[in-house]
């Protein structure tokens, strides 16, 4: 486990400790806070070890990207092996998330160069009720967050599959073992 990923604890999610902090110079952290930050510098770091590997290969994407790779965190693999990808709208669930549990695509464009990460990271209960509690954030190849939060272009295109906890998942016939 890198810092990275470390601060996607659920403690860390949930503001615990804050009440240890020195308040007079810290404002109070927000309950639920995500840490963004952590989360882009994690899905950059995406091959370095941390994130396992779910796409055997890199295959166009379903909607707009020449080459898009899965990469999830340790706590998140089993759900996401397990996600059924024929599932159609409104049908029960089958991928069910722990807090903290985060997905990484990766995309490339045609020449095969990373063109950026689109990225989930499931809150506490209570942190986004609308979206199961997900987390949306896009970072560019170079760390930059452009969007964050309740990304409402993400969660158009995710909401046929929020009866499978919002993932599209891979086919098993390319996960890798
Ligand atoms: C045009 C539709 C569309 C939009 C917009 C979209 N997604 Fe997706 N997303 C998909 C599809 C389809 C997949 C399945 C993999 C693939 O084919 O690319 C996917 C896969 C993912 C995955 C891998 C987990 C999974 O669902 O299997 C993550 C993480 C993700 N998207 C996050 C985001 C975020 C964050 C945004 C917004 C910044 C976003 N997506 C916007 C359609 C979309």
């Amino acid at each position: 486990m890198n810092s990275a990923i470390t601060l996607l604890s659920i403690s860390s999610l949930l503001g615990v400790g804050s009440a240890c902090d020195s308040a007079a110079q810290r404002p109070t952290p927000t309950p639920f806070a995500i840490d963004e930050a952590a989360i882009a510098e994690a899905a950059v770091a995406f091959d370095d070890g941390d994130l396992i590997q779910i796409s055997a290969a890199a295959v166009p994407s379903r909607h707009d990207s020449p080459s898009v790779r899965v990469w999830v965190s340790e706590d998140a693999e089993a759900a996401y092996r397990a996600t059924d990808v024929g599932a159609v709208a409104g049908s029960a669930g089958s991928a069910r998330f722990p807090v903290g549990a985060m997905i990484v695509k990766e995309q490339r464009d045609a020449a095969g160069a990373l063109a950026a990460f689109t990225v989930m990271v499931k809150g506490p209960s209570g942190y986004a009720p609308a979206t199961n509690d997900w987390h949306w954030q896009r970072v560019t190849p170079e760390g930059m967050t452009t969007h964050a939060g309740q990304v409402q272009f993400c969660i158009d295109c995710h909401t046929p599959r929020a009866g499978v906890d919002w993932v599209f998942g891979v086919p098993e016939q390319n996960q890798t073992p």
